[in-house]
């Protein structure tokens, strides 16, 4: 919510994550890069509307396909109750992940469970390290990457019926699969502090499968 006493204090302490400048990501399989985190005051608003909606089943797992240092995951554990599943490629940055979810915690042990994972989204053992399929994953969140079609596209072929597929992008990201629908549109002023693009969050659903009875 963003109005949340928690939600707020989530936003404040990452502000001050960032106040240190852009970071550079390290990973053992993919290349280095400038790592850009999203705008929780943008997925907040999402998280909140889509749940509300019912668009979201919060009684299935959210995935962040890429979850960087971890904050989109945090947010949707710690204040929206999700089941959630971090994965990123970099070690560096989800052993980053863990060290903010501790200082935030302070202690408290959350009943719902958050778990990162360092590994490939685009790999099925990823999900098994995690203990789940990736068919039990009820959202899956994914904020610039170059894979997202491939899973949306495994989403399309292997997901059941209402799975959610958010994609936050700066604007030119968008998906094609027909078994996805369209459901919902965020536009937001600015991608990320300091940043001049708007930023825009694309929700998708799987359809459900309709059978011609006429046809074999
Ligand atoms: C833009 S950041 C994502 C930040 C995070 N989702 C957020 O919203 O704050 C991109 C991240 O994608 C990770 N990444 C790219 N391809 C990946 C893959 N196939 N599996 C797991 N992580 C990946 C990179 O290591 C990088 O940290």
């Amino acid at each position: 919510m963003p109005d949340d006493p928690f939600d707020l204090k989530i936003q404040e302490y990452f502000r001050g994550v960032d106040s240190a400048g852009p970071r550079e990501y390290d990973s053992e399989t993919g290349p280095r890069g400038i790592f850009v985190p999203s705008n929780l005051e943008h997925t907040s608003v999402a998280l909140e509307t889509l749940i509300e909606r019912g668009i979201i089943n919060p009684r299935r797992p959210f995935v962040d396909l890429s979850s960087g240092d971890g904050r989109v995951a945090i947010q949707a554990n710690a204040v929206y109750g999700l089941m959630t599943i971090a994965i990123e490629e970099s070690k560096a940055l989800i052993a980053e992940s863990i060290g903010h979810w501790q200082n935030l915690q302070g202690g408290i042990v959350s009943i719902i469970p958050l778990v990162f994972v360092e590994g490939d989204f685009s790999k099925d053992a990823t999900y098994a390290q995690a203990g789940i399929k990736f068919e039990d994953v009820g959202t899956f969140f994914n904020f610039s990457t170059k894979d997202y079609e491939l899973i949306a596209d495994q989403v399309a072929d292997r997901s059941p019926p209402g799975t959610v597929f958010m994609l936050y992008s700066f604007g030119a990201n968008k998906l094609q699969n027909p078994a996805l629908k369209l459901v919902k549109q965020f536009e937001f002023e600015k991608g990320f502090d300091g940043h001049p693009t708007k930023a825009t969050l694309d929700v998708y659903k799987k359809k459900k499968q309709i059978r011609n009875p006429f046809r074999r």
